[in-house]
């Protein structure tokens, strides 16, 4: 039972932990642990007492406390969240309940508890070779290959990820289009990508530019970065660094049609007329085939509603022209 938690000047609380447990043998079961903590008490502290005083055979991973290894990745009240760097009483206030759930981070196979796999993430992060690549002058110290500050900056950003996951397990994206790199490794990418002293841009460019148009935009993994990396951001400087760039990967074509059918749509009526950018996005066969199920839906009426320009769609067309 959850008991309401009086949150000002909280100092010290008795708090309830209710752990997602999971092992081969038992499967999927919740356990609860009490502890007292105070104010200092981190959610990787609070695992390690109740492993050492009250259950050894509880399993979670942690190692540096210090939100630098990325190894304590975890839901705390259902919030993708680095354990080490999250105050247990800070949960307690934000949540106003002295109960908090643990479980292990979606999107991966579970070990056991709080531990997961992680090995498809690496494999993933490994796809965009994430290391530089320098001259064959730099390596044979006959050259030095200096970076500018305003490339030191725009980079800096992307070189902190700590391999966490955490943005992996709160992407959609990932979960349903396996052709999709993912937050982290396109963070990793582009970092790489746009680093002018790099000399594999060519390899780079086939893994990033299709996985880039696979993105749906919807800013999760920009929400729950401990690091404030902002993949997204990574991703949307991919796909404008290289959207000339050809033969395009299946992705990145509708994509490209999307995009284009979006300006058509906004600078002919002031705004998106969804039918016709459906059909240029693409193409008949296909828009007629989900027809079907639009009218099915009972929605196809909105699909085949006449849309007339705005009012003012001249002064959007000039703001479009830079006029
Ligand atoms: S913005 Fe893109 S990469 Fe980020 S979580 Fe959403 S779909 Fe995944
Ligand atoms: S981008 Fe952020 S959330 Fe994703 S793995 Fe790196 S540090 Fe973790
Ligand atoms: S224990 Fe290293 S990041 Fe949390």
């Amino acid at each position: 039972m959850s008991t309401p938690v009086q949150v000002q000047d909280l100092q010290e609380a008795e708090v309830v932990f209710r752990v997602k447990r999971y092992s081969k043998e038992k499967g999927d079961y919740w356990q609860e642990y009490k502890l007292k903590v105070d104010r200092f008490t981190q959610v990787t502290e609070a695992l390690r007492r109740i492993k050492v005083k009250q259950d050894p055979s509880l399993a979670y991973r942690a190692s540096c406390h210090m939100a630098v290894c990325g190894s304590c990745g975890m839901k705390i009240n259902g919030e993708p969240r680095l354990a080490c760097k999250t105050l247990v009483l800070d949960v307690v206030k934000k949540f106003g309940t002295n109960v908090i759930t643990l479980e292990p981070m979606d999107r991966f196979p579970i070990v056991k508890d709080l531990v997961v796999d992680m090995t498809e993430f690496y494999d993933r992060m490994e796809r965009v070779k994430p290391r530089l690549y320098p001259s064959k002058e730099v390596l044979e110290y006959k050259a030095e290959h200096r970076l500018k500050p305003e490339d030191q900056r725009l980079l800096w950003k992307f070189a902190q990820c700590i391999w966490c996951g955490l943005c992996v397990s709160a992407c959609p994206a990932v979960k349903e289009d396996p052709l999709f790199l993912g937050p982290a490794a396109h963070a990793k990418g582009f970092r790489f990508l746009r680093d002018p002293r790099d000399t594999i841009t060519e390899e780079r460019v086939k893994v990033l530019a299709d996985s880039a148009w696979r993105c749906t935009y919807c800013y999760m993994c920009y929400h729950v970065c401990p690091r404030d990396i902002e993949p997204v951001t990574a991703i949307k400087k991919t796909r404008a660094l290289l959207k000339s760039v050809k033969p395009m990967g299946p992705a990145q074509e509708v994509g490209h049609k999307h995009s284009e059918a979006v300006y058509e749509s906004i600078y002919t009526y002031g705004k998106i007329n969804e039918g016709v950018v459906y059909v240029k996005t693409y193409g008949l066969i296909r828009s007629l085939v989900d027809m079907t199920y639009a009218f099915r839906a009972g929605k196809a009426k909105y699909a085949l509603e006449k849309v007339e320009p705005v009012k003012e769609v001249e002064q959007v067309r000039e703001l479009m022209r830079g006029e």
